[in-house]
């Protein structure tokens, strides 16, 4: 059974009627910009084709009956919460998007995919945006796609109490097949860029390490980004985001920073730097020179951010020595998750192979790892008026 119907089935089963509704909800890969979104800089992200299906009808009282299919467990709550749950922690991202949405009335509810779980590919923001995409459509609110993206960041943010930046639900929501997103996360303007070949594909790697770390961490890099903007204010105040800094203010300026601080800073700012240039590449099909950018990212990720782990580098050496991979690097918060490989199609089982080999060689485990295609946003798959 697909996951899409087995979300349909379960739905029948437990609350003996069908849904209302049923909506696709993806995740995400980023190709280059990582840490940048909080910074107000550019990501170049896209949705995958691997997702979250959610199934829902309206009730007639307050009350929301929610299921995750993948944890086969179930949550009823009587009415809005006022803060988040303890357990189960998933019913958290369905429970922050109805409360930010205003509670528009009782549920039944399930959910479920094969999307990896704490892989790095936001299935967090892929359920938040498929609950908001329910929600919006039983209850007629009339919020725009742009609306429900803003509004899901704000329940991470506020309910969940996740200080993560808006690449992850804007991602997920806007995407379109073969198509990569570049956003500048400060002002929300967007461009489609297509992914011009059938030659190359990309493969995830599972670094095997839980994200445990990944949330105490990402909110200390926020908070050495914010110093580090802090001190560079007070030269000159008018800058409001890490993004507004050049490379060459920063160099001159190195000696007010504390080192960590300063590398901190150097990571972000060459990064943003970074995805101009891979804008250009991706506009003239350059992607040799897209892969090198990928290595540097990975490198600064590593050395200056340091968000990398021992298994994420090795994926990204071991990637490095084969020839039918032209750049791969840590994608998303890092600390875990997975590394994203540009690979020559007709290649891809031997370098999936290759990168096995010598992940289960050096860590005693088998990698997981997945070929992914650049796939549409968030849709209403069936709607039952
Ligand atoms: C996580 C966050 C995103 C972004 C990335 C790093 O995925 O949810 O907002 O900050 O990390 O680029």
């Amino acid at each position: 059974m697909s996951p899409q119907q087995q979300v349909w089935a379960t739905f029948q089963d437990l609350y003996g009627r069908p849904p209302e509704i049923l909506v696709r909800s993806p995740g995400r890969i980023n190709l280059i910009g990582e840490h940048t979104d909080y910074n107000g800089g550019p990501v170049l992200p896209a949705a995958i084709d691997r997702a979250v299906w959610l199934a829902a009808a309206k009730r007639a009282d307050t009350q929301c009956r929610l299921f995750a299919c993948d944890y086969d467990e179930g949550y009823i709550v009587e009415s809005q919460p006022s803060k988040p749950l303890v357990h189960p922690s998933w019913a958290n991202y369905l429970l922050g998007v109805l409360v930010e949405i205003g509670w528009p009335g009782g549920l039944d509810l399930t959910f479920g995919g094969n999307l990896p779980i704490g892989a790095g590919v936001a299935s967090s923001a892929a359920v938040q945006n498929a609950m908001a995409l329910a929600a919006n459509a039983l209850f007629q609110l009339g919020h725009t796609q742009m609306d429900l993206v803003q509004l899901t960041h704000r329940a991470e943010n506020q309910f969940v109490g996740v200080p993560c930046g808006i690449m992850d639900m804007f991602a997920g929501a806007m995407g379109r097949r073969n198509t990569f997103i570049c956003l500048n996360c400060h002002s929300l303007e967007y461009e489609y860029l297509p992914f011009g070949t059938t030659e190359l594909c990309f493969v995830l790697c599972h670094s095997g390490v839980e994200r445990r770390l990944a949330s105490s961490e990402y909110q200390k890099r926020r908070q050495e980004c914010a110093q580090g903007l802090a001190i560079l204010q007070r030269i000159n105040p008018a800058m409001s985001a890490l993004s507004q800094v050049s490379e060459d203010l920063l160099a001159e300026k190195e000696h007010l920073l504390p080192p960590t601080l300063f590398r901190r800073c150097r990571y972000v700012v060459t990064e943003i730097a970074r995805v101009g240039t891979a804008v250009q590449a991706l506009r003239s099909q350059d992607y040799a020179a897209m892969g090198s950018l990928m290595y540097l990212t990975h490198q600064g990720l590593r050395d200056d951010f340091e968000v990398s782990c021992p298994e994420l580098n090795l994926l990204v050496e071991e990637a490095m020595h084969h020839p039918a991979c032209l750049g791969a690097r840590l994608m998303g918060a890092g600390f875990g998750g997975c590394t994203l490989n540009l690979v020559k199609k007709s290649k891809v089982c031997d370098f999936s192979a290759h990168v096995s080999q010598a992940y289960t060689r050096a860590f005693k485990r088998s990698l997981r790892h997945w070929t992914v295609h650049l796939d549409d946003g968030a849709e209403i798959v069936f709607f039952d008026v």
